[in-house]
């Protein structure tokens, strides 16, 4: 992580502190059987509010008090006495980011003029989704999966952690989640099937389609 050109970034949070935890935009049953109701308890109301309050705590009276959630990422990046602030940041973001990635009843085909350019990128929407979840599979240890655009073209890339291409000058589309935290209870060491399940049952392909712009 060294390019700090947020400017691709797609509208999702312009809270500034304290920052929030943003609603879930649907039930945490919703996702079920795909994602139980149980992960997305602990996935949510535990992880994703850990990192919020670990924020809010980290950058109380400091010159990141009062900036976005995106500036505050784009102002620490690649910068090692800032990492604390800028995982606990990054996380918070891409944690709702993912959220929005997925929605009950999603997968299937996207929306036609987005499947033509998913076909000149990958030649088929199965060929894209194999990618994502080939890189998905590999990323050693925790991470994250994404769909970007990068100098105009749609990529599939992973990140380590709490990395995001927010802050590498990319344009995230799509996200999933793969550290163990998102996937051990209902599929323990499978994330190929956890994986596989996101990509065919949930992704929010208007959502994609809203950041591709
Ligand atoms: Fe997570």
């Amino acid at each position: 992580m060294n390019k700090k050109d947020t400017s691709n970034s797609p509208t999702l949070l312009e809270a500034v502190s304290p920052h929030i935890l943003p609603p879930l935009p649907y039930a945490e049953n919703a996702l079920e059987p795909v994602m139980t109701g149980k992960t997305m308890s602990f996935h949510y109301g535990k992880h994703h509010k850990g990192y919020v309050d670990n924020l809010n705590k980290l950058i109380a009276g400091t010159e990141y008090a009062d900036l976005s959630l995106e500036k505050i990422m784009s102002s620490t990046a690649g910068r090692p006495e800032k990492t604390a602030i800028f995982n606990n940041a990054a996380q918070t973001w891409n944690h709702t980011f993912y959220w929005k990635s997925m929605k009950p009843k999603g997968g299937g085909e996207p929306p036609a003029a987005f499947k033509q350019r998913i076909e000149a990128s990958f030649d088929s929407v199965d060929a894209c989704k194999k990618e994502i979840a080939s890189v998905a599979v590999s990323q050693f240890g925790s991470g994250w999966a994404w769909l970007v655009i990068e100098s105009g073209k749609l990529k599939v890339i992973k990140t380590a952690n709490a990395d995001s291409p927010l802050t590498m000058d990319m344009k995230p589309l799509l996200t999933i989640d793969v550290w163990e935290h998102a996937y051990y209870l209902d599929y323990q060491n499978r994330r190929a099937d956890y994986v596989n399940a996101v990509l065919d049952k949930l992704i929010n392909w208007e959502f994609v389609l809203q950041n591709a712009g």
